[in-house]
Parts: C-alpha cells; structure tokens; sequence
C-alpha cells in the first residue's frame, strides 16, 4: 500500500482525530477527496468499522461530506447512505457515552532503511491492537493511550539490542503498550506493574489480545516463554522492599508517570528499590552490556553514517568487578516523560537525588525512528527520555 494510503488507513484505525483524517485524505488525492481517495476510505475503512468505531465513523464522515460538498465534489453513494444509516443508529445519545472504551490499533510502520539492521522486525509494520478509553481523565487515566508511551515504544522498537535478553519491569503500565513492544523485541522476562485495578484489567485485556498470555498458573506457560508478558498489581505507596527485591530486572521502564506529586516519594522509592540491585550477569549479557555516556553517539547516527553499529555503545550499562573479574549487570531505568508542571519535575529530580539516582537526559543524544508518521496527533517534541541508575561510593 503507498504510504499515504497507508498512513490514511493507520490514522483511521488508531482513532486519530477526524481533522487529521482529513488532511491526510487530502494528501492521497494530491489536494483533493478524488472519488479513488473516498473508494479508498469506503473499502478499507468505513466498511470494516468495528461497533465501538461507530461515533467515530460518524463524526469522519460528517467532516469528509462537507469537506467534499465544500469543494464542490462529488460524494460516493455508499459514504451518504453509510453516513444516513449511523444518524439514526445513534440517535440516542446515550449509545456513544457506553461506547466511551474503544478499540484503537497503533501501526508502527518501520522505514525501509532499518531492515539492513539485525534484529530489525522482518515484517513493515507492527499493529497493535488496544482496548482503551477516550477519556483521559475520571479514573480512566490507565486506560488511555499517553504519548510517553507511544514515545517509549518508539525508542524500544528502534533499539532492540537495548532489551532484547533482558528482563524487564514497567511502572504504571496503563494499556501495556510498552510491554507489548518489550516482547516484540525479545526482552527475556517482561513484567507490568500497575496501581488501578481497572486499568489491570484493561491491561489484562490487551495482552490476550495481542496473543501474550499473561497467566502465570497456565500449565503450559513458564518463566521462559517468550510469549508471556506478567502483570501485576503494584500501587508504588504499599509496595514493599521485599516484594521489589524478587524481581531484580536489569531495565526498569515508566511512561507518563511523573505528574502527581503526592506519588512521587512512593514512585522514587519504587525506582530505587529496583535500581540498587546488582547481580553477576550471564555471558549473553556481558556481551550486550553497553553503557550510554554523555559522550556515546546514539545509533541513529552510526545509522545514519552507515557505520558498523555493533562497534558503538548504546545501551543498558554494565560494572567491573573490584577484583577485575567477571562483570555485574547494574539495573537501569529508561523514564519518558512529558513535563507539564516544572516544579513538580524539579520536586522528582530533588527526590531522586536525595535517593542516591542519577538522572540523565539522553532526549537530543538519542531519537527513535520515528514509526507513527501518520500520527499527527502526537508531538513527539513534548518528550523528553531519562535515565535513571543508583550512584554507588
Ligand atoms: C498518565 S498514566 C500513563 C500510563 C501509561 N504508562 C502510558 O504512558 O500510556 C499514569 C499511569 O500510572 C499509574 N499510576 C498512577 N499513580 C500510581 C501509583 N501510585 N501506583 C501505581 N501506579 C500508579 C496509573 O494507573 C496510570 O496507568
């Protein structure tokens, strides 16, 4: 499919808002809503609508027959009629507020010139399909799709050598979008952590949808599989030392999570825990130890010079011994985060400090792919990407 085809059709299925939809549209008939542009609409998107989709045609619709009538067009039989048909199906209002949880489907798309990369997904694209709300707010804030997370994703499909073999631990895990990414990228464990209950559930939800089962007590899963993705209820304030130290992952994720700060001594806490752990690592990690350093080049740029990407640091961080024998994996934390209120950043900044973290800002050195170009919605410039690691004396 050509690319802004594509990127019509992925916009549609994430939900993206109508006005985009519009544009985009534009773009495929060179300016204008051709009768192919709205054929095109009409067989790959319109027709297949999923039920919670409806409001959401509706509303396309109505903006795509006045933008077509605006520009003196004329209008496909099958968008009237289907546009008829949804006025008197939602005549009830109170249809479109129970449809409030939808089922949104983010496309990565993967530019051609990443495929030279080894462990680059073989496929173009990787759709996931995601039970969420359209409210953000209202107790629905797990169940919304945050741009940290489309960010944070972004950054884990750009980099599989960061996770792959790694086992993993998200903090307020929301949909699990970022989990899903981890077990696409062969992370070795991946587990989710989440404070609301219904938000788990989604969550739940969404890992069966996306064929990850997550049921520790299936007998024909283990620790091992690859397929399994865990979630697990962990609201930061009672989540106890001895609990974190079970889980010793060797990267910590969170998305969207610094914004509340009667959480933040609790998240802190949390982050803490789970980076002042060192354990030996296996041959397999020691060869993928990489450390981010102020001064490493991100591999976007070898990319970009074509260079040999396997002889440039990037990535999780590893120690010596005193003894200068075999190396420990040291845990590091990956932080997306959009700063809305700066004293509530500085306040998570004073925090970690005085926690003994260290907090980097690897934003500029380090860009993802962007893998959401149909995604106007999003502004990828509102984030910003940390690390965190314990400071050892
Ligand atoms: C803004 S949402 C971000 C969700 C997801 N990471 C994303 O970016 O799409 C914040 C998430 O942190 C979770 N959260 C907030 N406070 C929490 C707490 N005290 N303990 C555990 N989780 C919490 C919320 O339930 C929610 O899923």
């Amino acid at each position: 499919m050509a690319p802004p085809f594509l990127h019509l059709l992925s916009a549609f299925l994430a939900m993206e808002p109508t006005h985009c939809l519009i544009s985009l549209a534009r773009v495929c008939g060179g300016g204008l809503i051709t009768e192919g542009v709205q054929r095109f609409i009409w067989d790959n998107c319109i027709s297949k609508v999923e039920k919670s989709h409806v409001p959401y045609s509706k509303n396309f619709l109505k903006k795509l027959i006045n933008e077509i009538e605006s520009a003196h067009g004329d209008i496909l039989d099958e968008l009237y009629e289907q546009y008829a048909s949804y006025m008197i199906l939602l005549k009830d209002d109170r249809l479109v507020k129970e449809n409030s949880r939808v089922l949104k489907c983010i496309s990565f798309l993967f530019p051609p010139g990443c495929f030279g990369v080894p462990s680059c997904p073989k496929s173009m694209q990787l759709a996931v399909p995601l039970h969420c709300s359209l409210n953000m707010l209202e107790g629905d804030t797990g169940c919304s799709i945050w741009p940290s997370s489309l960010f944070l994703s972004e950054f884990i499909l750009s980099h599989p050598e960061i996770f792959s073999n790694k086992s993993c631990f998200e903090v307020g895990s929301g949909v699990g979008l970022v989990g899903i990414c981890l077990a696409h990228v062969k992370a070795s464990k991946v587990i989710l952590s989440e404070g609301g209950l219904s938000s788990l559930a989604n969550m739940k939800l969404n890992l069966e949808l996306n064929q990850l089962n997550n049921r520790m007590d299936d007998p024909g899963t283990t620790n091992q599989d690859p397929n399994l993705v865990k979630c697990i209820f962990l609201p930061w304030e009672s989540a106890e030392e001895s609990e974190l130290q079970n889980f010793m992952p060797d990267i910590i994720l969170g998305a969207d999570v610094i914004y509340n700060p009667l959480c933040l001594p609790h998240l802190i806490r949390v982050l803490a825990t789970l980076l002042n752990q060192t354990r030996s690592s296996s041959p397999l990690q020691q060869d993928n130890c990489v450390e981010f350093s102020p001064d490493s080049r991100c591999i976007m740029d070898a990319r970009a010079e074509g260079a040999d990407i396997h002889n440039h640091d990037h990535g999780s961080r590893s120690t010596t011994n005193a003894d200068g024998g075999g190396k420990n994996s040291v845990p590091v934390a990956y932080i997306a985060s959009v700063i809305r209120n700066i004293e509530t950043f500085n306040y998570f900044l004073a925090l970690a400090e005085e926690a003994n973290l260290d907090v980097k800002d690897l934003t500029e050195q380090c860009k993802p792919f962007d893998l959401l170009p149909y995604m106007q919605s999003y502004d990828r410039s509102s984030i910003r990407l940390f690390t965190l690691s314990y400071l050892r004396k």
